[in-house]
């Protein structure tokens, strides 16, 4: 093809981008992880899954909720972004009407993805195949180690088509979902999943189990803690573990469970009775006329009753 010819085959793609109108990337906002590797082919071509806006097209959120990124970089047209889970294989198919102008792909840091660089820039290291783009190509696991990547067009002749939308954005995601390598994920108690925004895939536990493998037991939700007191799992605690709890008790109780109440006079240890410290760790319930009790009473809080209910005990 001529060189003349070429532009128009570029003038025309780059048409029917626009008149598509805008791409909102597809997003799945939380994944599980894949037991087998996921393969993807990624079109290196401007006619589709380009998106021009970081917030609203790219990513599709609400730009009040991040500013992670830098304002230069939210208006990259951009290929939509890519999440694999590590071990996953990526291809890139190149679109054939591009194929004459020589296209290659480079490995950038994040600011030669904003900047695109031209290809005279970019050293023969970080071009991604030694061949020039044709067809579908695999790219290397070398280059999808975990963390983010950015690759860009690095095209040797013609326009720039970096700046214009030929350029990705991979996050390779690990998982931290097993103990050891034969260990089921998350202890067959949970979900292993990944939100966009995290760097790996977490256990997400079913409940009553914690812990980053769901190795572990929220004794706590056996509601150990009594009178209202925040209860605590302790580290490692196991569902045969009952102990491996805390109760944070208020002032009034004490004890592992909080059931104790502690043994001066508080208000209501007596109701229809005056309530008297008989030692530090005991108080006695003087009842109204007409209401009875026992005479030392420990750790009950109706503690008077009236006459004619005590007929019934
Ligand atoms: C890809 O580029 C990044 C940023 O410059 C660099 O840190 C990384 O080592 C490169 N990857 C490889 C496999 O060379
Ligand atoms: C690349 O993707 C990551 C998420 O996977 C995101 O945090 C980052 O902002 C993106 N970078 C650009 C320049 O779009
Ligand atoms: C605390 O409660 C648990 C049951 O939830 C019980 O087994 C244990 O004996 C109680 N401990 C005390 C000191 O009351
Ligand atoms: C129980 O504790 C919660 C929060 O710690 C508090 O808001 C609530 O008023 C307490 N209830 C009683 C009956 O003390
Ligand atoms: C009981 O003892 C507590 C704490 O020492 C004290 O604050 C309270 O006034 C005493 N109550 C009576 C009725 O003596």
């Amino acid at each position: 093809m001529k060189p003349k010819s070429v532009i128009f085959v570029i003038i025309h793609v780059l048409q029917g981008c626009i008149v598509d109108g805008q791409t909102i990337c597809k997003r799945h906002w939380t994944a599980e992880w894949k037991t087998q590797p996921t393969v993807h082919v990624v079109k290196w071509s401007l006619t589709q899954n380009i998106c021009s806006s970081y917030y609203t097209e790219c990513w599709n959120i609400d730009s009040d909720n991040r500013n992670a990124i830098e304002s230069s970089a939210l208006s990259n047209s951009q290929i939509c972004p890519l999440q694999l889970q590590e071990g996953d294989i990526l291809f890139i198919s190149s679109e054939p009407s591009f194929q004459p102008l020589g296209m290659s792909l480079a490995n950038v840091s994040l600011e030669g993805f904003i900047k695109c660089p031209q290809q005279t820039e970019v050293p023969q290291e970080q071009l991604i195949f030694g061949c020039r783009l044709n067809g579908m190509h695999q790219i290397e696991s070398q280059w999808l180690g975990t963390g983010t990547h950015y690759f860009i067009e690095a095209v040797t002749s013609g326009p720039l088509l970096c700046n214009l939308g030929l350029r990705l954005n991979v996050t390779v995601k690990p998982h931290i979902c097993q103990q050891s390598s034969s260990a089921s994920f998350c202890s067959g108690r949970g979900k292993c999943l990944s939100h966009i925004w995290d760097d790996a895939y977490h256990c997400y536990c079913n409940p009553p189990y914690l812990g980053r493998f769901c190795q572990e037991f929220d004794v706590c939700s056996r509601k150990p803690c009594y009178n209202n007191a925040s209860c605590i799992n302790k580290e490692g605690q196991t569902e045969q573990d009952g102990e491996s709890y805390e109760c944070i008790c208020s002032s009034q109780f004490k004890g592992k469970n909080c059931s104790e109440i502690v043994g001066q006079c508080q208000p209501h240890s007596c109701s229809n009775g005056n309530c008297i410290n008989v030692s530090s760790n005991t108080y006695k319930c003087q009842c109204d006329t007409g209401f009875a009790g026992k005479k030392f009473i420990h750790c009950n809080i109706q503690s008077c009753l009236h006459d004619s209910a005590l007929n019934y005990l």
